[in-house]
């Protein structure tokens, strides 16, 4: 049994907040608030607490039990999610999709201004995306006799708003791999020691606010998922439900990429693992 714990005295939190908290969390996000995490919960709450001005995170929770709590929802969902992410984190995936994916794709398709759509699936502030343009802009170069696109989406709006600005400490830049840097194609530094991702590539994004465990207006296909690092959050039945519907809206023989510390809930009858955590649709 977890004791109430207090950080500061504005910050306690009840075995019952917390349990809202996490109810609602779960049923509007799909996120399941483990136990080891509620620190890391407070603290956020915390956030939240002080930008609206009230006094307690018990204030907090007693609003969000009102019935106008309902447009506080999305925000404390934003204040929940974790956003952790980074330039071609685990490149292995950017790798395949250089050498294994967009030359396939660009032989089937170029010619005819055939379509090529990858999604980014839980995008966070843009750097999956980014990394994705800029390595398809390498390979592609700027040929006109492709429809080449990336859907880039999360469930955080504060977090996409982040992402559309493509504008990022330069220290992020500085820490990247000399091959990989100028594919970015960075313009000018701001007064806030911020670089620009180049237009060129913003314009090959469409940052949209999605949930994944609500209804997607997309009809696909996509040639390639990104997934990564939010199943983590799931459980197997939400991961499961949203697995199917990733399967439905995948070409066959395109790839759905994973985390890496993230597997399939269950073997999928139609994914085959092919290299680290790379799966892909089989027919
Ligand atoms: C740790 S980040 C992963 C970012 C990136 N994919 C990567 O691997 O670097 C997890 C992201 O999942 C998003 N997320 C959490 N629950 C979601 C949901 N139900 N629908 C869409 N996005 C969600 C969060 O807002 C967060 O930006």
């Amino acid at each position: 049994m977890l004791a109430p714990q207090t950080v500061q005295s504005d910050t306690t939190l009840s075995r019952d907040d917390m349990a809202l908290v996490a109810k609602l969390v779960y049923e509007h996000a799909g996120i399941v608030i483990r136990e080891h995490k509620e620190a890391m919960a407070r603290g956020r709450l915390a956030r939240r607490v002080k930008v609206l001005g009230l006094g307690s995170i018990a204030e907090y929770c007693a609003y969000l039990r009102t019935a106008s709590a309902v447009d506080e929802i999305p925000e404390l969902i934003n204040a929940v999610t974790t956003n952790h992410t980074a330039f071609f984190r685990e490149r292995h995936h950017f790798d395949h999709l250089r050498k294994d994916v967009l030359p396939r794709l660009i032989q089937e398709r170029a010619g005819r201004r055939g379509r090529i759509r990858i999604w980014s699936a839980a995008c966070s502030s843009g750097e999956e995306p980014y990394s994705a343009a800029a390595i398809s802009r390498d390979v592609i170069g700027h040929r006109s006799d492709l429809d080449f696109k990336i859907l880039a989406t999360d469930i955080d709006t504060d977090i996409l708003d982040r992402a559309a600005s493509g504008q990022y400490p330069t220290e992020q830049f500085d820490r990247l791999p000399a091959d990989l840097r100028p594919l970015l194609k960075l313009e000018g530094q701001n007064g806030r020691g911020e670089a620009r991702i180049a237009e060129e590539l913003k314009r090959l994004i469409a940052f949209k606010r999605l949930n994944l465990i609500e209804n997607w207006p997309m009809k696909g296909p996509f040639d390639v998922i990104f997934c990564r690092n939010v199943f983590i959050y799931f459980d197997t039945p939400t991961k499961a439900a949203i697995l199917d519907r990733y399967v439905a809206l995948l070409q066959p023989g395109g790839f759905l990429y994973l985390g890496h510390s993230e597997s399939l809930p269950q073997p999928h009858p139609q994914l085959r693992l092919i290299g680290r955590t790379i799966y892909e649709r089989t027919p």
